[in-house]
């Protein structure tokens, strides 16, 4: 008997009162034994990224009705990225919680899961990976690209770039106000290679999406195609019985990671990636970002890495053409969605546009994956974005100028009197997922104005928090465990000598181990982590786990799979 039948099949009052409170024109033999597919939709009106997901549900329905099964739209929690305070990654896991119960408590056979925004999609894989109904990822797509003054904007990007140049004083506020409104031409997510991208794109490398779907611009009509062939397939999908788990093994994961570094993607794919795998029980660990990733070459010019934009890298061949240049890298058994593997959709593939899509022989840069680093100041690991920094800081010895919170560095950075030269490493904490709490994306500190001003651009950074997507430069991110929760770079100083040694993997502070214990942490850094009294703040603070296993709460680990044994009444 299927999932949904148990609800609706039967002679009883209670099947009587599933049924009847549904009816409301479904057609007669809707409960019939039809397949009910839910579809978890992301769209709101605060989230201005998945703000179009109500018209892809649509064309998700058509599908699911033309395959034979009822279609259900399901609102679940939504975070828009630039709206949500104090972090949308606060709120990731709530919303994978909230998801996960909603798919478990309905009476659905199988889920279409419509995200966009940084961290939907994340959350809406942890929740099906932790309830194993047949699920398949519809990605909400990127925006077109807009342009101001003659040039492409990126998402993001171009932020923080043209923030900068205000500060260094090489353009005015009003130009800089003047582009406010080209850098959103359209509906979709940013168009940059930032987060929303980087997890659209490897949910299909994961297998969890129609072949071929991923990076279709939001506008493009066959993204609206795609849905209502997403919509068919989930159909298929209950009778074929495809599950999350057997479509995400470790296998996959590793795709995953080979695509991450091709693609020059986003650095908060390592704590996704990690949280979904956990949900599942693979065995995923950090490390697997350096030892299989950190080899591969890039292959697409994108911004943050690179020049181009998402709607460049579609009509470039996409992403099956970046995955065909590194096809030997892959695992040839890992299927998708559809029961095939992978690697059987890649044949046709071609680069249309070898500006933006490099082959594997000529690539943007050698060894451009993720590289993990560990030492004094990181016990349990940080991450460093190789292809996002500048090459002759990879190797770095500088004086720490350290600051406890976001406020600290806020009210002394742009001080005159800033004891700071372009050889001083810049290092922000109480930034973890602890910390803020939340873990925000504030690794990509800015650089303080008089080095701006001459001509500075990049310097070493290191945080216990997050760096978005869309950012730059020489940054050191996710450093475990983070200072609040007691790991040593609550104890460093500024003046401290730091050493980054990246083709080492190396981040330390010349300071005898001994004298570091013996260190109290830094008051401010502590004081920072504030217990909060009550509600989701105060039960993720307490549960959530550090930056290395993928900042899940420690109960949600794991899955409960779709049974529900009790009746509603
Ligand atoms: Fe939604 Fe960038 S703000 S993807």
């Amino acid at each position: 008997m299927s999932r949904s039948s148990q609800w609706y099949s039967g002679t009883d009052r209670n099947a009587y009162i599933h049924r009847a409170w549904m009816r409301r024109g479904l057609p007669s033999d809707a409960f019939d034994g039809r397949p009910h597919i839910a579809i978890a939709n992301t769209a709101s009106d605060l989230t201005p990224c998945n703000m179009h997901l109500d018209e892809v549900a649509e064309h998700v329905k058509r599908g699911v009705w033309e395959a034979g099964g009822v279609p259900l739209n399901l609102p679940v929690v939504s975070l828009g990225e630039t709206q949500v305070r104090p972090t949308a990654m606060l709120w990731r896991n709530m919303a994978a919680m909230a998801v996960e119960e909603m798919l478990r408590a309905n009476p659905i056979d199988g889920v279409v899961l419509l995200g966009g925004c940084d961290k939907t999609i994340p959350a809406l894989l942890m929740a099906a990976a932790s309830v194993d109904l047949p699920a398949v990822v519809v990605p909400g797509g990127p925006m077109l690209t807009g342009h101001f003054r003659g040039v492409p904007l990126g998402c993001g990007t171009d932020v923080w770039k043209l923030s900068e140049e205000v500060r260094a004083g090489t353009l005015s506020q009003a130009e800089f106000l003047r582009s406010e409104s080209s850098m959103i031409r359209s509906k979709g997510h940013c168009n940059t290679m930032g987060t929303a991208s980087t997890m659209g794109l490897l949910a299909e490398v994961l297998g969890m999406t129609l072949p071929g779907l991923a990076g279709t611009p939001a506008p493009d009509s066959r993204l609206l195609e795609g849905a209502h062939a997403t919509g068919a397939l989930a159909v298929e999908m209950v009778a074929s019985g495809r599950r999350p788990s057997t479509v995400l093994t470790r296998g996959s994961f590793l795709n995953a990671i080979v695509a991450l570094a091709a693609l020059g993607g986003s650095t908060n794919a390592v704590v996704h990636l990690l949280a979904i795998a956990g949900r599942l029980g693979v065995d995923l660990h950090q490390d697997d970002f350096d030892r299989t990733g950190s080899g591969v070459p890039l292959l697409v010019d994108l911004q943050p890495a690179g020049r181009f934009l998402m709607e460049d890298l579609y009509r470039a061949g996409g992403l099956h053409a970046v995955l065909r240049e590194v096809r030997d890298l892959l695992d040839p058994h890992a299927r998708t969605v559809t029961g095939r593997p992978l690697v059987d959709y890649l044949a046709g593939a071609r680069i249309h546009d070898p500006a933006v899509i490099r082959t594997h022989d000529r690539p943007l840069r050698q060894d451009a994956g993720i590289a993990i680093l560990y030492g004094d100041l990181a016990p349990d690991g940080a991450v460093i974005k190789p292809a996002a920094a500048s090459a002759h800081l990879l190797r770095h010895r500088g004086p720490a100028l350290v600051f406890d919170s976001i406020e600290d560095l806020r009210a002394r950075l742009d001080d005159p009197d800033l004891d700071v030269t372009a050889d001083s490493v810049l290092i922000l904490r109480g930034c973890g997922p602890k910390g803020y709490p939340g873990m925000p994306e504030v690794a990509n500190l800015p650089l303080p104005a008089k080095l701006l001003a001459q001509g500075v651009r990049d310097m070493v950074r290191i945080c216990d928090g997050r760096m978005s997507g869309t950012a730059y430069g020489t940054v050191v991110l996710h450093v475990a465990p983070e200072a609040a929760s007691g790991g040593p770079l609550a104890r460093v100083r500024t003046g401290d000598m730091i050493i980054l040694d990246v083709p080492n993997r190396r981040l330390d502070v010349d300071v005898p181990a001994a004298e570091l214990a013996a260190r109290e942490p830094s008051p401010a850094a502590v004081k920072a982590f504030a217990r909060p009294a009550r509600g989701w703040q105060r039960l993720y603070v307490e549960t959530v786990q550090q930056a290395n296993t993928g900042a899940d709460l420690d109960f949600l680990i794991g899955s409960s799979g779709d049974h529900i044994s009790r009746e509603s009444h």
